[in-house]
């Protein structure tokens, strides 16, 4: 074979040497591809306790696993040759716009993970336009968190507590600080049994111990937020417990019912939407006690193991409901292309948990950022690459939701 040795002239073009930036966070979450490398960097940078919290679900986590696989299996079936430059992205949930189909989950205990937590959840929301949710077991307030963000596009997430007066509070201070849709959980009865947690050995708060100090010695960053910011609490949870299933299992009301959903619907004023339906009879229960949309969820593989993917029971209930009610998906959404199999199958829009957490973990507001700008390119290379012009233009023809179209096996992590 015969070579030329290049002269330095010919390098010169090729020789992108940059000064290297000494925002560390920033070069790590530029380097991050996708929402699994955010997990990796969030894995590395967090107390075992509070990623498990995170990473983990109930039982043997079949219905954790399940939700990704559901996702994994989607084959998508692209129409091509009718191209669009752009694709329009924003949709309109609970009577107003969206920038993105995707909007921000209510978490628990979110400043255990990072202590940025709300605050970082609420303002990548804003700066992206698409709602954020803010859950009973947060810990900031209702206000707090309505004061970080004026502007931006606020839901509440409502646990029934045996005390309905203390509910009832919670769900007026909430119409009163603006934000415009209820989320009421009906699939936390009881507390599901999270298994890592219990080996884990996980507390309110976290105690300092043997374990917890040698961890200290490399997660410095973490600790040192830990303990130099606000201590950590549940801003509107009065109840003290040693464990989170204490805590649930002493405070919600496991006798939620109907009568309990028609309730709420005539004291909230704004959009009312039931979170955890799985099925047909529960969507169209939920329905006719007043609700005005469903969140098709299964708490993300956290309450009870062994469910059904959220992805097959949304496209069950589209099927059931018709084309007008208004379902949300959560559950199992790490990627872009998860959003778009999400809405061919019949939700209108989504919201992440996990993923929104691992960007929070891996680095603050700026991680939930990179978390938002990933999915969105994501959409919308899917949605180019599927040939249509705007996600309102998805549908069940472009995807077969239990594709295996090979034989082979898949598998929902890389
Ligand atoms: C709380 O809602 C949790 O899923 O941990």
């Amino acid at each position: 074979m015969k070579r030329n040795l290049p002269q330095l002239s010919e390098l010169r073009p090729l020789m992108k040497f940059e000064r290297p930036s000494l925002d560390f966070r920033a070069n790590r979450l530029a380097r991050a591809a996708d929402v699994w490398d955010l997990r990796r960097i969030a894995r590395r940078r967090t107390p075992k306790p509070a990623f498990d919290y995170v990473d983990g679900g109930a039982g043997r986590e079949v219905t954790l696993e399940r939700n990704r696989q559901a996702f994994a299996e989607v084959e998508f079936l692209p129409s091509i040759l009718g191209g669009h430059a752009s694709v329009d992205l924003s949709t309109t949930i609970a009577g107003a716009r969206s920038a993105l189909p995707v909007g921000i989950a209510p978490t628990g205990f979110t400043r255990f993970m990072h202590a940025a937590g709300e605050e970082a959840g609420v303002g990548a929301a804003a700066a992206t336009g698409i709602p954020y949710t803010l859950s009973t077991m947060g810990t900031r307030s209702i206000e707090e968190v309505a004061a970080f963000q004026p502007g931006a596009r606020r839901w509440f997430q409502l646990y029934l507590w045996n005390d309905h007066d203390a509910s009832l509070e919670l769900v007026n201070r909430a119409a009163a600080a603006g934000y415009d849709t209820l989320m009421v959980t009906v699939d936390t009865a009881v507390a599901g049994q999270r298994l890592r947690d219990v080996r884990n050995g996980m507390t309110i708060p976290p105690q300092l111990n043997l374990r917890t100090v040698l961890d200290a010695s490399y997660r410095p960053e973490w600790w040192f937020n830990f303990l130099t910011t606000d201590s950590l609490k549940f801003a509107s949870l009065s109840g003290t417990s040693h464990s989170l299933p204490e805590l649930i299992n002493s405070m919600f009301d496991p006798t939620i019912s109907l009568d309990d959903l028609r309730w709420l619907r005539s004291v909230w004023p704004g959009q009312l939407f039931v979170k955890g339906v799985l099925t047909a009879e529960d969507a169209r229960k939920a329905l006719d006690a007043g609700a005005d949309g469903l969140v098709v969820s299964n708490h993300g593989g956290r309450q009870l193991d062994q469910v059904p993917a959220s992805l097959h029971a949304v496209a069950a209930i589209r099927d059931a409901v018709g084309p007008d009610v208004e379902l949300i998906l959560d559950s199992g959404i790490m990627s872009g292309g998860d959003i778009v199999a999400a809405l061919c199958a019949g939700a209108d829009f989504t919201l992440i948990g996990r993923a929104y957490m691992y960007g929070l973990m891996a680095g603050g507001q700026p991680g939930v950022q990179r978390v938002l700008d990933i999915l969105a390119e994501q959409m919308r290379v899917a949605t180019t690459l599927l040939g249509v012009s705007g996600i309102s233009e998805l549908g069940r023809g472009h995807l077969n939701l239990h594709g295996r179209g090979s034989g082979s096996p898949v598998t929902a992590r890389p």
